[in-house]
């Protein structure tokens, strides 16, 4: 749902055969639905990303039946808020294992495949402006982003030589349902929107178009950058 629902619909309109991957059977399905509506492509498959074996079985499947991966978007990502001082090690955990071990191994496994095929390939992991400046509360969430802005650095470098590209998109406040319990709050929006230089909140495709372009060609001489889309709020 939300940021990885609309880059599904922007790349199956491009033309992509999109697979959604997401370990809510429901949100894949909606999406899925939605996208063959349209008239485009898109099969869903159920996968937990912080599960090595299930991303695994996911990737061996979409192989099967889509017959290769040329682009992977890393975007499943949670993030609850709770003060440094009362974080659990659990909520640590369970924070790290999905925004970035899950996307390091769905990077690893997407881009052997990309490699056994020569041709190429592009990865595009979603990260935060929390990875550059900390929204308060989300310690855990601010280090797994921060990581996975460096860990899109290392990996176009080690990449670079199978033509791998491997970038990243930093949103800022986008309206999302997962965003709805913080951005619900009537003052919290208004003071985000406040620090906005647009001065609007953006929406899932304001992401999504960005993606489409690391994702395609247009990009094709772009590697280890990270795409900042938030409006102007880090310059704000
Ligand atoms: N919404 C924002 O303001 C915002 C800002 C910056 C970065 N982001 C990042 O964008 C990404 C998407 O955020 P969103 O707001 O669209 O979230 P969302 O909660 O609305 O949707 C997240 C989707 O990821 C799936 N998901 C969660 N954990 C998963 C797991 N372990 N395995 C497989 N699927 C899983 C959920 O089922 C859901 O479909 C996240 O990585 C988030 O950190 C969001």
């Amino acid at each position: 749902m939300g940021i990885g629902a609309a880059c599904a619909r922007r790349l199956a309109e491009l033309g992509a055969k999109v697979a959604i991957l997401d370990r809510d059977a429901a949100h894949a399905e909606a999406t899925a639905a939605e996208i063959i509506e349209e008239g485009d492509s898109a099969q869903r498959y159920v996968c937990n990303v912080d599960d090595v074996a299930s991303v695994e079985y996911a990737i061996r499947c979409v192989v099967e039946e889509l017959g290769r991966v040329d682009v992977l978007v890393n975007n499943a990502g949670v993030f609850p808020s709770m003060a440094a001082l009362e974080l659990s090690e659990a909520m640590w955990d369970r924070v790290l294992d999905v925004n970035l071990k899950g996307a390091f191994f769905c990077a690893q496994l997407a881009a052997r495949r990309m490699v056994q095929q020569g041709t190429g390939g592009s990865i595009v992991n979603i990260a935060s402006v929390d990875a550059m400046h900390p929204t308060g509360g989300l310690a855990h969430y601010d280090a797994s982003k921060g990581g996975l802005v460096m860990l899109t650095r290392s990996l176009a470098r080690e990449l670079a030589p199978h033509r791998i590209r491997v970038n990243a998109v930093a949103p800022g406040a986008i309206e999302t349902p997962g965003a709805s319990g913080i951005l619900g709050d009537p003052a919290v929006r208004a003071e985000f929107a406040a620090k906005i230089p647009l001065r609007r909140m953006g929406v899932p495709d304001d992401i999504a178009r960005a993606v489409a372009y690391l994702a395609t060609d247009a990009s094709d001489y772009v590697t280890g950058s990270t795409l900042v889309v938030d409006g102007g709020y880090l310059v704000g």
